[in-house]
């Protein structure tokens, strides 16, 4: 039983101010419960309000991608420098040691192939899975102006209301697929219409006028990378995307099928988190590759000392 006897009197009383439990570093998400800007917070990160998160969910709808042959193999060194990772459950239960103490934002749609239609997607992983998985967030794709886009919408919203249900955040992916366009007329409207809907998080492409996209989206959107690009001109597209808005980004081709994956990570890190010039990112990147191809030098075998 408690000891009762000799209780402090409560003395340290607050009246006026907002206290520190108050401010939130993200745009959209002051409103949010506790549980969920715990999360936002664990993806994005207070110090900085940015983040890099690797995203190597690409095998839902193609299958073995190049870079991703043995998840295992990219992912263990990559992980030290990832602020979340996004993939499937299937990898994360195969691939990603239950240790990792790296927040993981789960994909929960698919059920399409890169045979098919690629808008013939639908919410396919239930969140109590999520919760068993302790997902960080939830990442969806909409298909705005696609065959399937009322299916993908309709599907959204489902899984938006499970979100607030359980406090898990919902980022949505915006603009995938062929015949996308990817200006900022089309960008702003599918990244609008998600945040519209109760996204938290929007994924999006860099396009010109981006600041048309990140200006008119009440949520914080972070860039997709798209195509793999000559590591330069990725770096120069993460520091345009920052500078115009986003809160980082979400990238995989461009480094996990750079020639240097960990220099890759850390020149994007330094990029977002320190707001480093591209060009001086890029030596961060080369250094790296330089260091990690340098031939081992090996320890002199040392001779047993010979007995007199
Ligand atoms: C797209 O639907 C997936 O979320 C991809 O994993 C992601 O957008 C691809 O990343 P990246 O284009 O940077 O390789």
């Amino acid at each position: 039983m408690a000891d009762i006897e000799g209780l402090r009197e409560a003395k340290d009383v607050k009246i006026s101010g907002t206290g520190s439990a108050a401010g939130f570093h993200l745009k959209g998400s002051a409103h949010l419960d506790w549980g969920m800007k715990n999360r936002m917070s664990r993806i994005i990160k207070p110090d900085t309000g940015r983040t890099v998160m690797l995203a190597v969910d690409h095998g839902y709808f193609q299958g073995p991608t190049s870079g991703l042959e043995v998840m295992e193999k990219t992912l263990e060194p990559l992980i030290p420098y990832a602020d979340c990772l996004m993939l499937t459950r299937g990898i994360l239960r195969t691939s990603v040691p239950p240790g990792c103490q790296t927040p993981i934002v789960l994909r929960v749609s698919g059920g399409q192939s890169v045979l098919t239609e690629l808008s013939n997607e639908t919410w396919n992983v239930d969140v109590d899975d999520c919760i068993r998985l302790n997902a960080a967030g939830m990442a969806f794709s909409i298909y705005v102006g696609a065959q399937h886009e009322h299916q993908t919408l309709v599907a959204f919203s489902d899984l938006i209301d499970a979100g607030y249900a359980a406090g898990i955040p919902v980022l949505a992916v915006t603009a995938v697929g062929r015949e996308m366009a990817r200006d900022a007329r089309y960008l702003s409207l599918s990244s609008r219409i998600a945040a519209e809907m109760g996204a938290n998080i929007v994924k999006t492409y860099y396009c010109q006028n981006f600041t048309k996209v990140t200006g008119t989206c009440p949520v914080p959107i972070v860039m997709a990378g798209g195509k793999k690009l000559p590591e330069l001109e990725a770096l120069e597209m993460a520091f345009k995307a920052v500078s115009e808005g986003a809160v980082g980004v979400d990238m995989g081709r461009n480094i996990f099928q750079s020639d240097s994956p960990v220099g890759m990570i850390k020149a994007v890190r330094a990029v977002v988190h320190c707001n480093e010039k591209p060009k001086t990112a890029l030596k961060i990147y080369e250094d790296e590759k330089k260091t990690s191809k340098a031939p081992k030098v090996k320890a002199k075998a040392s001779r047993p000392k010979s007995r007199k």
